[in-house]
């Protein structure tokens, strides 16, 4: 079955309770030779995906900036629904981090 055939363009009311399926615009799996690149990595492994344009879809960083910041998929995650758990800083502040990182030369962690 296609994803939104259950995952519409927002999430659905409280009142379908904790397990309805969520929803955002465009909501897909990333393709199969980018799968989920970002889980499980080092602070390291993660800062040279995020600029390894051969696992961002071609994405350059301010691409990748416009990605967190604009696209509305990934802004599910921040505003997921039910119980779901929240990442450990809000969206304006990691937007404000990815800028304060890009401006220094992007460098990566040790
Ligand atoms: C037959 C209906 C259905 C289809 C088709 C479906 N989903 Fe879901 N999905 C659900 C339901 C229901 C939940 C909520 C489950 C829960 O919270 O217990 C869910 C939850 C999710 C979640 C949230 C998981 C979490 O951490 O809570 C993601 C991500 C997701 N689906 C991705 C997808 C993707 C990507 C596709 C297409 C490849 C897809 N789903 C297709 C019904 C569906």
């Amino acid at each position: 079955m296609e994803c939104a055939a259950c995952h519409h363009d927002e999430n659905l009311p409280a009142s379908y309770g904790d397990h309805a399926p969520p929803g955002a615009p465009n909501w897909h799996l990333p393709p199969p030779e980018t799968k989920m690149v970002f889980i499980g990595l080092s602070p390291r492994e993660l800062c040279q995906v995020i600029k390894d344009r051969g696992a961002t879809g071609g994405k350059d960083l301010a691409a990748m900036l416009a990605h967190v910041r604009d696209d509305k998929l990934v802004a599910w995650g921040w505003a997921p629904g039910g119980p779901r758990s929240l990442p450990p800083a809000t969206r304006a502040d990691t937007v404000a981090a990815f800028n304060t990182w890009m401006s220094a030369g992007a460098p990566c962690p040790l």
